[in-house]
C-alpha cells in the first residue's frame, strides 16, 4: 500500500512539475536572448540541427518549443511531443541540441530554446525547408493543337520552395518567336514566365516547347509541350514549265506545306494517277510540315507531253500545282557534237533549287528559258547550215 502511495505521490509531483512547466512556457519572455542560434535552411528529407548554447551557472531546465503554436517539443532531453523524428541531446548541460530528422515542409517555422531560470531566457531560430521544383501537371498545358491564325497560350505551373522560376525554350534549340501584334515581335532563346502567349500563331511556331522549373534546390525539372499548328496544304512549283529533249529523264518538283500530314500524288492530264514503276519514279521527302515531291519521267517520249499535277490533301483541305511539259526539238542537222552536255544543261532547270528556303515561283521568268533555248537552237541551226 505504502509503495503504491509513494508511487502515486511521485507521479503527482511529476504531473505538477510538467504542468507548471507548460504554464511557464505559455508566455515566453523573449527579451533576454543569449547566444543566437542562427536560422537554418535545409532541403526536405535532410536533418535540421539547432544548437542552443547555455552558459549559466545554477539549476535550470531547457525546453524546445515550436513558436507558431507554443507546442512544447521537449523538456530536458525528453521529447514530449509525438514526433519520433525529434531528438534532443546535450554536452555537459552546455550546448542543447535539437535534431529534426527527415525534415518535412510542415517543420518549416520558428523554434524557441527556453531556459528556465528565475528570469526565463529565450532564443529563437527559424527553419526554412527547401523543396526542389515539381511541375504541377494538372495546372500545366498539355499538347495543344490549334488552327493557324488563332491565338494560343502554353502555361506551366510548378511547386517547390523557394517558389520556382519558370522559363520556356524550344527543344530543338531554335529561338522562340514571340509576336504580340503585326509590328511587335521578337525572337528569344528563352522566355521567362509561366504563360507563353502566341498571337495569331503561324506554322513556323509549331514545335516542341520545354517548360523548365528551377529554384535554388536541384534538380530543375522540365516538361515537353507540343504545339501543333493545323493548316490546309499549300503548294509551290519552282518550275511550272519544263522543256526536255526526247529520250532524257525529266524531273518534276513540287513543294508542299501542310499539317497534319498529307497524302501526296501526281496526276497526268487530269486523269491518270502516276505510280512508282518502270516509267515513273515517285519520291517525297518530309521535313516537319514541309514535303518535297519529285516525279521523274524516265525516257521522255512524245506521249509524255502534257499537263501534270502534284496533288496534296489533308484533313483540312486540298491543293494542287500544275506543270506543263513540252518537248525541246533538237535540230537534226546541228553540228553540235557534245549532245550529252547540252541535254544535261537543258534538264538543269527541271531540278529546281535545292535550298530549304521557301521557294517562290512566277511564271514570267520561267517563260524566258524556253524562249532562250529556242533562239539558241535557231542560231546554232543557222551556223550549222552555213
Ligand atoms: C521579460 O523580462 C524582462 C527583464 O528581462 C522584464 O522586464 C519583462 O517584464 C518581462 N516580460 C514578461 C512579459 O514577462
Ligand atoms: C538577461 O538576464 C540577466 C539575468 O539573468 C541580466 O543580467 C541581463 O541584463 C539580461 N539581459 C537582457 C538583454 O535583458
Ligand atoms: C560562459 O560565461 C563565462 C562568464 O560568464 C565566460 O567566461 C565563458 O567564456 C562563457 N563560455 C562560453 C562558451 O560562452
Ligand atoms: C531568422 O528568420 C526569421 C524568419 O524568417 C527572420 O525574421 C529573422 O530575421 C532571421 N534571423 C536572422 C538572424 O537571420
Ligand atoms: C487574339 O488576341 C488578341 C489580343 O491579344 C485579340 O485582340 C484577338 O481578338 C484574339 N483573336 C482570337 C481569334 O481570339
Ligand atoms: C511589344 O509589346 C510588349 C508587351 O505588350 C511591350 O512591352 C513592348 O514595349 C512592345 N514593343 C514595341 C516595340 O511596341
Ligand atoms: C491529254 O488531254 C487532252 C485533252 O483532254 C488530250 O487532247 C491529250 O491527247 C491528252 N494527252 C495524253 C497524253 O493523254
Ligand atoms: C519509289 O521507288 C523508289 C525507289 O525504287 C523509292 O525510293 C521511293 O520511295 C518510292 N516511292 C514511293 C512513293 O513509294
Amino acid at each position: 500500500m505504502l509503495d503504491r502511495l509513494s508511487l502515486l505521490g511521485i507521479f503527482c509531483q511529476l504531473l505538477t512539475c510538467v504542468s507548471a512547466f507548460q504554464e511557464e512556457w505559455m508566455v515566453p519572455n523573449r527579451s533576454n536572448v543569449t547566444t543566437p542560434i542562427g536560422n537554418i535552411t535545409v532541403s526536405a528529407g535532410r536533418e535540421a540541427v539547432f544548437n542552443c548554447v547555455v552558459n549559466i551557472t545554477g539549476r535550470y531546465k531547457v525546453a524546445w518549443v515550436r513558436a507558431e503554436d507554443q507546442t512544447i517539443l521537449s523538456i530536458g532531453t525528453k521529447v514530449v511531443t509525438h514526433n519520433s523524428r525529434i531528438m534532443v541531446t546535450h554536452d555537459n548541460l552546455h550546448t542543447w541540441q535539437m535534431r529534426i530528422k527527415q525534415v518535412k515542409e510542415s517543420d518549416r517555422g520558428c523554434y524557441l530554446c527556453e531556459v528556465n531560470t528565475n528570469i526565463m531566457r529565450t532564443q529563437e531560430a527559424c527553419l526554412d525547408v527547401n523543396v526542389p521544383p515539381d511541375i504541377l501537371n494538372e495546372d500545366t498545358s498539355g499538347d495543344l493543337s490549334i488552327s493557324e491564325g488563332e491565338n494560343a497560350t502554353l502555361w506551366c505551373r510548378a511547386s517547390g520552395h523557394p517558389q520556382p522560376r519558370i522559363l520556356w525554350k524550344k527543344e530543338n534549340g531554335e529561338p522562340i518567336f514571340i509576336r504580340r501584334s503585326f509590328r511587335n515581335f521578337t525572337k528569344v532563346e528563352t522566355y521567362n514566365g509561366a504563360n507563353l502567349n502566341f498571337w495569331k500563331v503561324d506554322r513556323t511556331q509549331m514545335g516542341t516547347y520545354l517548360c523548365i522549373a528551377s529554384n535554388d534546390v536541384p534538380p530543375a525539372v522540365s516538361k515537353r509541350v507540343l504545339l501543333y499548328v493545323n493548316f490546309s496544304p499549300t503548294i509551290k512549283v519552282p518550275n511550272q514549265l519544263l522543256g526536255a529533249p526526247l529520250q532524257t529523264d525529266v524531273q518534276l518538283e513540287c513543294y508542299v506545306e501542310a499539317f497534319p500530314n498529307t497524302i501526296n500524288y501526281w496526276v497526268k492530264n487530269r486523269s491518270e494517277m502516276l505510280l512508282n514503276g518502270t516509267k515513273y519514279l515517285v519520291r517525297e521527302e518530309r521535313i516537319g510540315y514541309r514535303v518535297f515531291m519529285w516525279l521523274v519521267i524516265k525516257s521522255f517520249a512524245a506521249k509524255d507531253v502534257g499537263t501534270y499535277n502534284c496533288v496534296s490533301t489533308n484533313s483540312l483541305g486540298r491543293a494542287e500545282g500544275t506543270l506543263r511539259l513540252y518537248e525541246i526539238k533538237l535540230n537534226p542537222v546541228n553540228t553540235f557534237n557534245n549532245r550529252a552536255e547540252l541535254i544535261a544543261g537543258l534538264t538543269e532547270p527541271a531540278r529546281g533549287p535545292r535550298s530549304k528556303e521557301v521557294l517562290t515561283s512566277s511564271t514570267a521568268p520561267q517563260m524566258i528559258k524556253p524562249m532562250f533555248w529556242c533562239w539558241l537552237m535557231y542560231f546554232i541551226g543557222k551556223i550549222g547550215l552555213r
